[in-house]
């Protein structure tokens, strides 16, 4: 190897172990009670495990951090779609969204869904759980769908897994002759 060569392949192995002392931020930000999605909607289980492994590392507060996030340039990477994803859309925030916003982010998730954008096509490669199939695909933008024509609602009864009707929280009743004020 020339000099030259030596040099500057030294000059790169400084750089890199200089980019290492800039390590990101692993924090997750704080989780509000009662404003997750998935505990909003309670969906069934299979549903709601397919939303955990394949979104929510980058649309929730609760990112799992993978051991080469601690290797730069790859962390910043990592973060950056962290940061943007959850800026688009944050299941951690959905109860806090409006009705008419709640409705419109759902439509965009069966869309992507079916469309394969989401999730990120790079994220599957090393997270095989969030691999989906046609299958999966379908289901998981149904469900989105449903969530879509009822996105008005909390707690939208057809979504629940295992909440007979006769369960749900009753309405309150109108004062009158059955329901006379103490
Ligand atoms: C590896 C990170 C990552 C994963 C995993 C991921 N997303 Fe995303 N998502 C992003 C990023 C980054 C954006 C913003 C840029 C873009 O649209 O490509 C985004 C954008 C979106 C948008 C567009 C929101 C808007 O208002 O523009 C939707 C909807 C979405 N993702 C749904 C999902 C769903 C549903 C899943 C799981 C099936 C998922 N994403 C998994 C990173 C991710």
């Amino acid at each position: 190897m020339s000099t030259l060569v030596k040099r500057a392949l030294g000059g790169l192995l400084g750089v890199f172990v200089l980019l290492q002392f800039f390590q990101i931020d692993k924090t997750n930000p704080p989780i509000t009670a009662g404003q997750d999605l998935l505990q909003l909607t309670s969906p069934p289980s299979d549903v709601a495990a397919l939303i955990k492994s394949a979104c929510y590392d980058c649309h929730a507060h609760t990112t799992a951090y993978p051991w080469y996030a601690s290797i730069q340039p790859v962390g910043w990477w990592l973060k950056g779609h962290i940061e943007e994803g959850r800026e688009h859309l944050n299941f951690s925030d959905w109860g806090s969204y409006p009705a008419d916003k709640r409705a419109h982010k759902a439509e965009e998730c069966a869309e992507e869904i079916r469309e394969q954008e989401m999730p990120l096509k790079v994220y599957p490669i090393t997270h095989p759980e969030a691999r989906l199939s046609p299958e999966q695909r379908d289901r998981l933008a149904a469900w989105f769908e449903v969530l879509q024509a009822s996105a008005g609602q909390d707690t939208p009864a057809r979504l629940r897994k295992d909440m007979p009707m006769d369960k749900l929280p009753k309405a309150p009743q109108p004062v009158g002759a059955d329901n006379p004020v103490e």
